[in-house]
Protein backbone atom coordinates (compact mmCIF):
# COMPACT_ATOMS: atom_id res chain seq x y z
CA UNK A 1 0.00 0.00 0.00
CA UNK A 2 1.41 3.27 -1.36
CA UNK A 3 0.76 5.63 2.08
CA UNK A 4 4.57 6.29 2.77
CA UNK A 5 4.48 3.49 5.39
CA UNK A 6 6.31 -0.30 5.71
CA UNK A 7 9.39 1.07 3.24
CA UNK A 8 10.92 -2.14 4.71
CA UNK A 9 8.83 -4.62 7.21
CA UNK A 10 7.36 -3.51 10.68
CA UNK A 11 9.23 -4.02 14.00
CA UNK A 12 7.64 -3.62 17.47
CA UNK A 13 5.61 -6.12 19.72
CA UNK A 14 2.15 -7.96 20.30
CA UNK A 15 0.47 -9.00 23.26
CA UNK A 16 -1.41 -12.01 21.22
CA UNK A 17 1.38 -15.23 21.05
CA UNK A 18 1.80 -14.50 24.98
CA UNK A 19 -0.80 -12.69 26.52
CA UNK A 20 -4.02 -13.54 24.31
CA UNK A 21 -6.92 -12.20 26.74
CA UNK A 22 -5.16 -11.01 29.75
CA UNK A 23 -4.18 -7.54 28.57
CA UNK A 24 -4.42 -4.51 30.31
CA UNK A 25 -3.11 -1.23 30.51
CA UNK A 26 -0.36 -1.57 32.91
CA UNK A 27 0.62 -4.56 31.14
CA UNK A 28 1.11 -2.13 27.19
CA UNK A 29 2.95 0.99 29.71
CA UNK A 30 5.32 -1.77 31.25
CA UNK A 31 5.75 -3.15 27.55
CA UNK A 32 6.97 0.29 25.61
CA UNK A 33 8.93 0.56 29.44
CA UNK A 34 11.02 -2.42 28.54
CA UNK A 35 11.34 -2.45 24.94
CA UNK A 36 13.16 0.46 26.10
CA UNK A 37 15.27 -0.62 28.35
CA UNK A 38 16.16 -3.31 26.87
CA UNK A 39 17.23 -1.61 24.18
CA UNK A 40 14.80 -3.49 21.66
CA UNK A 41 13.05 -0.04 20.92
CA UNK A 42 16.84 1.46 19.88
CA UNK A 43 17.28 -1.37 17.03
CA UNK A 44 13.77 -0.72 15.59
CA UNK A 45 11.39 -2.28 17.34
CA UNK A 46 8.79 0.53 17.65
CA UNK A 47 5.38 -0.69 17.11
CA UNK A 48 3.61 -1.80 20.95
CA UNK A 49 0.23 -3.57 19.50
CA UNK A 50 -3.12 -4.62 21.46
CA UNK A 51 -4.48 -7.34 19.85
CA UNK A 52 -8.02 -8.18 20.37
CA UNK A 53 -9.69 -8.03 23.82
CA UNK A 54 -8.84 -4.50 24.67
CA UNK A 55 -12.80 -3.46 23.45
CA UNK A 56 -15.73 -4.00 25.80
CA UNK A 57 -18.47 -6.32 24.43
CA UNK A 58 -20.45 -3.94 23.45
CA UNK A 59 -20.46 -0.42 21.62
CA UNK A 60 -21.86 2.42 23.33
CA UNK A 61 -24.87 4.17 22.59
CA UNK A 62 -23.85 6.13 20.51
CA UNK A 63 -22.11 3.19 18.31
CA UNK A 64 -18.93 3.68 19.28
CA UNK A 65 -16.06 1.17 20.34
CA UNK A 66 -15.63 1.28 24.26
CA UNK A 67 -12.20 0.45 25.92
CA UNK A 68 -13.00 -2.41 28.33
CA UNK A 69 -13.24 0.23 31.30
CA UNK A 70 -11.77 -2.84 33.76
CA UNK A 71 -8.51 -3.77 31.88
CA UNK A 72 -8.06 0.07 30.14
CA UNK A 73 -9.53 2.33 32.16
CA UNK A 74 -7.75 5.43 31.12
CA UNK A 75 -8.68 4.93 27.49
CA UNK A 76 -6.62 4.20 24.44
CA UNK A 77 -5.56 8.06 24.12
CA UNK A 78 -4.02 8.13 27.01
CA UNK A 79 -1.97 4.76 26.21
CA UNK A 80 -1.19 6.62 22.97
CA UNK A 81 0.21 9.64 24.71
CA UNK A 82 2.33 7.07 27.14
CA UNK A 83 3.53 5.15 24.37
CA UNK A 84 4.46 8.14 22.25
CA UNK A 85 6.18 9.94 25.16
CA UNK A 86 8.69 6.79 24.92
CA UNK A 87 9.14 7.67 21.38
CA UNK A 88 7.50 4.70 20.04
CA UNK A 89 4.11 3.69 18.27
CA UNK A 90 0.91 2.65 19.45
CA UNK A 91 -1.45 -0.49 17.15
CA UNK A 92 -4.67 -1.29 18.42
CA UNK A 93 -6.98 -4.35 16.56
CA UNK A 94 -10.53 -4.73 14.85
CA UNK A 95 -12.15 -7.09 12.78
CA UNK A 96 -13.20 -7.16 9.32
CA UNK A 97 -16.28 -8.73 10.61
CA UNK A 98 -19.38 -8.43 12.47
CA UNK A 99 -17.36 -9.51 15.80
CA UNK A 100 -13.64 -10.04 16.45
CA UNK A 101 -12.40 -13.78 17.18
CA UNK A 102 -12.71 -13.01 20.72
CA UNK A 103 -16.60 -11.36 20.46
CA UNK A 104 -15.95 -8.20 21.03
CA UNK A 105 -17.12 -6.01 18.74
CA UNK A 106 -16.24 -5.84 15.15
CA UNK A 107 -15.64 -2.71 12.64
CA UNK A 108 -17.27 -4.28 9.53
CA UNK A 109 -20.01 -1.97 8.12
CA UNK A 110 -18.57 0.78 10.65
CA UNK A 111 -15.23 1.53 8.80
CA UNK A 112 -15.19 5.50 8.76
CA UNK A 113 -16.39 5.98 12.50
CA UNK A 114 -14.08 3.39 13.50
CA UNK A 115 -10.98 4.70 11.67
CA UNK A 116 -12.48 7.92 13.02
CA UNK A 117 -12.03 7.02 17.01
CA UNK A 118 -8.49 5.34 16.37
CA UNK A 119 -6.94 8.23 14.68
CA UNK A 120 -8.33 10.58 17.37
CA UNK A 121 -6.98 8.41 19.53
CA UNK A 122 -3.90 8.66 18.08
CA UNK A 123 -3.15 5.30 16.82
CA UNK A 124 -0.53 4.15 14.51
CA UNK A 125 -1.30 1.11 13.13
CA UNK A 126 -4.41 -1.48 12.57
CA UNK A 127 -4.22 -5.36 12.67
CA UNK A 128 -7.52 -5.87 11.21
CA UNK A 129 -8.84 -10.11 11.94
CA UNK A 130 -11.23 -11.24 9.78
CA UNK A 131 -13.80 -13.56 12.18
CA UNK A 132 -17.54 -13.57 11.67
CA UNK A 133 -17.20 -11.77 8.42
CA UNK A 134 -20.43 -12.96 6.96
CA UNK A 135 -18.89 -14.99 4.10
CA UNK A 136 -18.17 -12.01 2.12
CA UNK A 137 -14.85 -12.07 0.56
CA UNK A 138 -12.09 -10.37 1.77
CA UNK A 139 -11.31 -8.51 -1.62
CA UNK A 140 -14.14 -6.70 -0.35
CA UNK A 141 -14.00 -6.49 2.98
CA UNK A 142 -10.42 -5.68 3.01
CA UNK A 143 -10.49 -2.29 1.45
CA UNK A 144 -13.06 0.31 3.06
CA UNK A 145 -11.18 0.01 6.07
CA UNK A 146 -8.32 1.17 3.95
CA UNK A 147 -10.02 3.53 2.54
CA UNK A 148 -11.36 4.67 5.82
CA UNK A 149 -8.02 5.18 7.09
CA UNK A 150 -6.75 7.31 4.79
CA UNK A 151 -9.16 9.69 4.62
CA UNK A 152 -8.60 10.31 8.60
CA UNK A 153 -5.88 12.16 7.50
CA UNK A 154 -3.86 10.44 10.16
CA UNK A 155 -0.87 7.89 8.42
CA UNK A 156 -1.72 4.64 9.97
CA UNK A 157 -0.25 1.05 9.27
CA UNK A 158 -2.65 -1.46 8.08
CA UNK A 159 -2.22 -5.39 8.37
CA UNK A 160 -4.27 -7.68 6.74
CA UNK A 161 -4.77 -10.46 8.99
CA UNK A 162 -6.93 -12.53 6.83
CA UNK A 163 -5.37 -15.60 7.62
CA UNK A 164 -3.82 -16.37 3.62
CA UNK A 165 -7.40 -17.88 3.01
CA UNK A 166 -8.02 -16.23 -0.83
CA UNK A 167 -4.01 -15.84 -1.57
CA UNK A 168 -3.63 -12.41 -0.39
CA UNK A 169 -0.28 -11.72 -1.90
CA UNK A 170 -1.93 -12.01 -5.15
CA UNK A 171 -4.86 -8.51 -4.75
CA UNK A 172 -3.30 -7.13 -1.01
CA UNK A 173 -0.30 -5.36 -2.52
CA UNK A 174 -2.70 -1.68 -3.48
CA UNK A 175 -4.60 -2.36 0.18
CA UNK A 176 -2.20 -2.84 2.95
CA UNK A 177 1.05 -2.84 4.49
CA UNK A 178 1.22 -6.55 5.48
CA UNK A 179 -0.95 -9.26 4.98
CA UNK A 180 -0.84 -12.63 7.30
CA UNK A 181 -0.47 -15.18 4.49
CA UNK A 182 -0.69 -18.46 6.99
CA UNK A 183 -2.96 -19.56 9.64
CA UNK A 184 -1.85 -18.67 13.55
CA UNK A 185 1.48 -19.68 14.46
CA UNK A 186 1.72 -22.17 17.44
CA UNK A 187 5.10 -22.08 19.75
CA UNK A 188 6.04 -25.55 18.16
CA UNK A 189 8.96 -26.35 15.46
CA UNK A 190 6.06 -28.19 13.44
CA UNK A 191 4.10 -24.62 12.95
CA UNK A 192 7.28 -22.79 12.59
CA UNK A 193 8.68 -24.30 10.17
CA UNK A 194 5.37 -25.19 8.06
CA UNK A 195 4.49 -21.62 8.23
CA UNK A 196 8.11 -20.87 6.91
CA UNK A 197 7.36 -22.78 3.65
CA UNK A 198 3.91 -21.81 2.99
CA UNK A 199 4.86 -17.71 3.35
CA UNK A 200 7.72 -18.63 0.87
CA UNK A 201 5.22 -19.02 -2.03
CA UNK A 202 4.53 -15.71 -1.99
CA UNK A 203 7.96 -14.66 -1.97
CA UNK A 204 8.06 -12.23 -5.10
CA UNK A 205 4.93 -10.61 -3.89
CA UNK A 206 6.59 -8.85 -1.20
CA UNK A 207 8.26 -5.47 -1.48
CA UNK A 208 8.79 -1.68 0.00
CA UNK A 209 4.76 -0.65 1.15
CA UNK A 210 3.38 -4.01 1.10
CA UNK A 211 4.73 -7.43 3.10
CA UNK A 212 4.20 -11.53 3.41
CA UNK A 213 3.36 -12.08 7.24
CA UNK A 214 4.16 -15.29 8.64
CA UNK A 215 2.80 -13.88 12.03
CA UNK A 216 4.34 -12.92 14.43
CA UNK A 217 7.54 -14.45 16.54
CA UNK A 218 7.58 -16.74 19.25
CA UNK A 219 10.52 -16.98 20.43
CA UNK A 220 11.20 -16.54 23.98
CA UNK A 221 7.97 -18.26 24.88
CA UNK A 222 9.42 -22.15 25.77
CA UNK A 223 7.73 -23.98 23.48
CA UNK A 224 10.91 -24.47 20.79
CA UNK A 225 14.75 -24.85 21.85
CA UNK A 226 17.65 -21.98 21.66
CA UNK A 227 18.42 -23.38 18.01
CA UNK A 228 14.73 -23.76 16.97
CA UNK A 229 13.82 -20.00 18.06
CA UNK A 230 17.62 -18.76 16.06
CA UNK A 231 16.31 -20.52 13.01
CA UNK A 232 12.37 -18.79 13.34
CA UNK A 233 14.52 -15.09 13.88
CA UNK A 234 16.72 -16.33 10.87
CA UNK A 235 14.62 -16.79 8.49
CA UNK A 236 11.37 -14.84 9.43
CA UNK A 237 14.40 -12.20 9.05
CA UNK A 238 15.70 -13.45 5.36
CA UNK A 239 11.94 -13.94 4.64
CA UNK A 240 11.43 -9.68 5.11
CA UNK A 241 8.43 -10.90 7.34
CA UNK A 242 7.24 -8.33 9.58
CA UNK A 243 9.58 -8.88 13.16
CA UNK A 244 6.74 -8.31 15.86
CA UNK A 245 7.90 -9.62 19.14
CA UNK A 246 5.62 -12.33 20.39
CA UNK A 247 7.06 -12.84 23.77
CA UNK A 248 6.95 -11.02 27.77
CA UNK A 249 9.84 -8.56 27.50
CA UNK A 250 9.61 -7.43 30.67
CA UNK A 251 11.06 -10.73 31.38
CA UNK A 252 13.60 -11.97 29.03
CA UNK A 253 16.16 -14.70 29.04
CA UNK A 254 19.53 -14.22 28.53
CA UNK A 255 19.11 -16.40 25.32
CA UNK A 256 15.62 -14.59 24.08
CA UNK A 257 17.40 -11.42 24.44
CA UNK A 258 20.64 -12.13 22.33
CA UNK A 259 18.02 -13.58 19.43
CA UNK A 260 15.85 -10.91 19.33
CA UNK A 261 18.98 -7.83 19.52
CA UNK A 262 21.26 -9.53 16.86
CA UNK A 263 21.35 -6.12 15.17
CA UNK A 264 23.14 -7.47 12.04
CA UNK A 265 20.43 -10.30 11.41
CA UNK A 266 17.51 -7.28 12.05
CA UNK A 267 20.11 -5.57 9.35
CA UNK A 268 19.27 -7.85 6.80
CA UNK A 269 15.39 -7.58 7.43
CA UNK A 270 15.82 -4.05 7.43
CA UNK A 271 17.69 -4.32 4.32
CA UNK A 272 16.53 -1.19 1.98
CA UNK A 273 16.76 -3.14 -1.27
CA UNK A 274 13.41 -5.05 -0.27
CA UNK A 275 13.55 -8.15 -1.64
CA UNK A 276 12.68 -11.36 -0.33
CA UNK A 277 14.63 -13.82 0.56
CA UNK A 278 14.00 -17.99 -0.10
CA UNK A 279 14.60 -21.61 -0.09
CA UNK A 280 17.06 -22.01 -2.80
CA UNK A 281 18.15 -25.45 -2.06
CA UNK A 282 16.85 -28.57 -0.75
CA UNK A 283 18.73 -31.89 -0.37
CA UNK A 284 16.70 -34.29 2.21
CA UNK A 285 16.16 -32.08 5.58
CA UNK A 286 19.66 -29.58 4.99
CA UNK A 287 18.28 -26.35 3.63
CA UNK A 288 19.86 -23.62 1.84
CA UNK A 289 17.76 -20.07 1.86
CA UNK A 290 19.37 -17.10 0.37
CA UNK A 291 18.00 -13.90 -1.06
CA UNK A 292 19.60 -10.50 -2.43
CA UNK A 293 20.70 -7.59 -0.34
CA UNK A 294 22.27 -4.14 -0.83
CA UNK A 295 25.28 -3.37 -2.71
CA UNK A 296 25.86 -6.83 -4.67
CA UNK A 297 25.98 -8.80 -1.33
CA UNK A 298 23.63 -11.85 -0.62
CA UNK A 299 22.33 -13.38 2.71
CA UNK A 300 22.77 -17.02 3.17
CA UNK A 301 21.38 -19.36 5.27
CA UNK A 302 21.80 -22.88 6.12
CA UNK A 303 18.63 -24.33 7.73
CA UNK A 304 19.28 -28.17 9.62
CA UNK A 305 15.87 -29.39 9.56
CA UNK A 306 17.20 -32.92 10.39
CA UNK A 307 17.02 -34.74 13.92
CA UNK A 308 21.15 -34.53 13.87
CA UNK A 309 23.74 -31.94 13.41
CA UNK A 310 24.92 -32.28 9.38
CA UNK A 311 26.94 -30.25 7.10
CA UNK A 312 25.20 -28.27 4.53
CA UNK A 313 27.03 -26.60 1.57
CA UNK A 314 25.62 -23.50 -0.89
CA UNK A 315 26.83 -23.99 -3.97
CA UNK A 316 26.94 -20.08 -6.48
CA UNK A 317 24.61 -21.59 -8.33
CA UNK A 318 22.09 -21.61 -5.72
CA UNK A 319 22.25 -17.82 -5.24
CA UNK A 320 22.47 -16.30 -8.23
CA UNK A 321 25.76 -15.25 -8.08
CA UNK A 322 28.52 -15.19 -11.01
CA UNK A 323 30.10 -18.56 -11.42
CA UNK A 324 33.70 -18.35 -9.35
CA UNK A 325 32.53 -14.77 -8.10
CA UNK A 326 35.05 -13.97 -4.59
CA UNK A 327 33.66 -13.24 -1.68
CA UNK A 328 34.29 -12.28 1.84
CA UNK A 329 31.72 -14.04 4.59
CA UNK A 330 30.54 -12.80 7.50
CA UNK A 331 28.94 -15.15 10.09
CA UNK A 332 26.06 -12.88 11.60
CA UNK A 333 24.99 -14.77 14.67
CA UNK A 334 28.80 -15.07 15.48
CA UNK A 335 29.41 -11.88 14.99
CA UNK A 336 32.79 -12.57 13.34
CA UNK A 337 34.34 -12.84 9.85
CA UNK A 338 34.61 -16.49 8.22
CA UNK A 339 38.79 -16.69 7.66
CA UNK A 340 39.56 -16.78 4.27
CA UNK A 341 37.41 -16.05 0.81
CA UNK A 342 35.52 -18.52 -0.93
CA UNK A 343 34.86 -18.47 -4.78
CA UNK A 344 32.28 -21.42 -5.70
CA UNK A 345 30.58 -23.23 -2.60
CA UNK A 346 31.21 -22.71 1.26
CA UNK A 347 29.69 -25.56 3.78
CA UNK A 348 29.21 -25.58 7.20
CA UNK A 349 28.29 -27.95 9.93
CA UNK A 350 25.36 -26.92 11.60
CA UNK A 351 23.39 -28.03 14.56
CA UNK A 352 20.02 -30.01 14.62
CA UNK A 353 17.31 -27.26 13.82
CA UNK A 354 19.73 -24.41 13.62
CA UNK A 355 20.34 -22.17 11.08
CA UNK A 356 23.76 -20.53 10.31
CA UNK A 357 23.30 -17.10 8.67
CA UNK A 358 25.92 -15.27 6.56
CA UNK A 359 26.35 -11.91 4.27
CA UNK A 360 28.39 -12.64 1.04
CA UNK A 361 30.08 -9.91 -0.23
CA UNK A 362 31.84 -10.57 -3.51
CA UNK A 363 35.70 -8.99 -3.11
CA UNK A 364 36.86 -6.59 -5.73
CA UNK A 365 39.73 -8.64 -7.20
CA UNK A 366 42.61 -7.84 -9.21
CA UNK A 367 41.72 -10.15 -12.04
CA UNK A 368 37.51 -10.24 -12.46
CA UNK A 369 36.93 -8.63 -15.84
CA UNK A 370 34.60 -5.45 -15.43
CA UNK A 371 30.88 -7.63 -16.27
C1 LIG B 1 -6.68 -14.61 14.97
C2 LIG B 1 -5.40 -13.95 14.56
O1 LIG B 1 -4.83 -14.65 13.49
C3 LIG B 1 -4.45 -13.90 15.74
O2 LIG B 1 -3.20 -13.36 15.37
C4 LIG B 1 -5.08 -13.11 16.85
O3 LIG B 1 -5.24 -11.77 16.44
C5 LIG B 1 -6.43 -13.70 17.24
N1 LIG B 1 -7.28 -13.89 16.08
C6 LIG B 1 -7.14 -12.84 18.25
O4 LIG B 1 -8.41 -13.28 18.53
Amino acid sequence: LNNGLARTPQMGWNSWNFFACNIKETLIKETADALVSTGLAALGYKYVNIDDCWSAPLRNLQGRLVPDPKTFPSGIKALADYVHGKGLKLGIYSDAGTFTCQVRPGSLFHENDDANLFASWGVDYLKYDNCFNLGIKPEKRYPPMRDALNLTGRTIFYSLCEWGVDDPALWAGTVGNSWRTTEDIKDTWASMTTIADINDKWASYAGPGGWNDPDMLEVGNGGMTYHEYRSHFSIWALMKAPLLVGCDVRNMTAETKEILTNGEVIAVNQDPLGVQGRKVHVDGCREVWAGPLTGKRVVVALWNRCPEAVNITANWEFLELTPATTVSIRDLWKHENVSGNAATSFSAEVHSHDCKMYIFTPVASAHSSSQ
